[in-house]
């Protein structure tokens, strides 16, 4: 049975980026896909330390002892990643750089990967701001910095105009839902 990971980078259960993650889980799971979802909010994940360790052993493995080691356990396992998470002040949320910051230990220091070949990750964006232009090149440069890792970037969406409680819920936007299923659909194909 294939494995994806959903990996939530807002601090909100019950959210829009929540939401729209759920709406790919859904798209996942009807062909059969095992998925498991995390809270990266829920996890104690600290800002990469800079020790080299990674380097000096030319390892995939961190130093750090704390739950990113289970992240790159479950990463390992899966053949594919969903990674959903609020734009905040331009660019992706505190605890989804973590998760990219601790990405490290899989870049060789020529810039060669230590990922496991063959695993695609696809991005949903949520933002406030009605115009999908205006972080679009700091969510270019976090999808190349994951790349950058070894995942294959397979697709994206930016989900404009939303704030949860706010503005009216995503769920009413049929849309956004549909291109949230297609992420999730898609991913492994
Ligand atoms: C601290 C903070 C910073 C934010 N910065 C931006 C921003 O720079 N641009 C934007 O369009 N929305 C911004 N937002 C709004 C959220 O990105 C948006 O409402 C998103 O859909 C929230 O997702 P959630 O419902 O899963 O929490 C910000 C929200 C917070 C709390």
């Amino acid at each position: 049975m294939k494995k994806v990971l959903i990996l939530i980078g807002s601090p909100r259960k019950m959210g829009s980026t929540a939401i729209l993650a759920a709406e790919a889980d859904r798209g996942l799971k009807e062909q059969d896909i095992q998925t498991e979802t995390i809270f990266l909010n829920d996890l104690k994940i600290r800002g990469c330390q800079a020790c080299y360790y990674c380097k000096k052993n030319d390892v995939a493995e961190c130093s750090l002892q704390d739950d990113m080691q289970k992240i790159h356990q479950l990463m390992q396992e899966s053949d594919g990643l969903i990674l959903a998470t609020p734009i905040y002040f331009s660019t992706v949320t505190a605890q989804t750089k973590a998760w990219l910051d601790r990405l490290f230990p899989y870049i060789g220091m020529d810039l060669t990967s230590k990922m496991p070949p063959g695993k695609t990750i696809s991005f949903i964006f949520s933002q406030n701001q009605p115009d999908a232009r205006l972080f679009e090149s700091g969510i270019g440069s976090f999808m190349y910095a994951v790349g950058l890792s070894g995942l294959m970037v397979k697709d994206h969406m930016i989900a404009c105009d939303l704030d949860a409680g706010v503005k009216p819920s995503v769920t009413e936007s049929k849309d956004l839902m549909d291109h949230a299923y297609r992420i999730g659909r898609s991913l492994l194909q």
